[in-house]
């Protein structure tokens, strides 16, 4: 749950009190325009920007001063929007660095679903397409298995047969496993098929939150068009 967050990049506040929730196995969609501030509130989240006011709990604990890899271990990944991965390791070094006792295993059933991925295993990241690399990241999240993950546009790129089979695999993960997800997406299409309730950003703003059964597509499409 998050509470008047108010953060930015000096003295330029881009979110000025933004608050919102997501319950266990559900998944909370973020919408908005470009720039409004969606990558600065899940950057807040993950604990890469310091809150100026508000308030980040998770679990029962306040996150005020929690540092990222201290989230991880505490249940909460982050897959960024840019950057998202290691060009200079192989694919499989991208994802076997992140688990403890190299579970790479875990990453078995998210692979069968993206065999271009695993036919890339010993390649460089930095060789990938960004779509692809997009991909990687989105296995890598979801092989860490958080309970909270933060997935920032990914979608962005990948080939619509793939965005499907995320799409199924985040669902499942939450049906299985009620994780919990905070997705940030362009895609409005992919959103409605994955989100529960989704909160829409303007001008630092939320303008609009609720369950996403309780808005129509053009009521959506209105906010992102500028
Ligand atoms: N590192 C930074 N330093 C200064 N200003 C920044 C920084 N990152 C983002 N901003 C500014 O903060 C505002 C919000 O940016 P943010 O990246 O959060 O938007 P966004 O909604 O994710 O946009 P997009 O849809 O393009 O991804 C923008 O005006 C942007 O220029
Ligand atoms: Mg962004």
């Amino acid at each position: 749950m998050f509470e008047n967050i108010v953060c930015g990049y000096g003295d330029t506040m881009v979110l000025r009190g933004v608050s919102g929730r997501v319950s266990p196995g559900r998944v909370l969609g973020i919408l908005g325009r470009n720039g409004v501030g969606k990558t600065t509130l899940l950057r807040a989240l993950a604990g890469f920007l310091p809150l100026a006011s508000g308030t980040v709990l998770w679990a029962g604990h306040d996150l005020r001063g929690v540092r990222p890899h201290r989230r991880l271990t505490m249940g909460i990944a982050y897959a960024p929007q840019e950057e998202v991965v290691f060009a200079e390791l192989s694919v499989q070094e991208n994802l076997w660095l992140h688990l403890p006792e190299r579970q790479g295993e875990r990453y078995a059933p998210l692979l069968a679903q993206f065999p271009r991925l695993a036919e890339r295993m010993g390649q460089r990241a930095g060789s990938l397409s960004g779509g692809e690399r997009k991909l990687l990241s989105f296995t890598r999240t979801l092989g860490l298995c958080a309970e909270l993950s933060l997935l920032d546009e990914p979608t962005e790129g990948v080939q619509p047969e793939n965005i499907e089979r995320m799409a199924t695999l985040l669902r499942h993960r939450c049906h299985e496993a009620r994780a919990t997800f905070i997705v940030v997406e362009q895609n409005l299409s992919f959103l409605m098929g994955v989100a529960d309730d989704v909160l829409v950003l303007d001008h630092g703003d939320c303008v609009l939150q609720g369950p996403v059964a309780s808005f129509g597509r053009e009521a959506l499409e209105a906010h992102l068009v500028v």
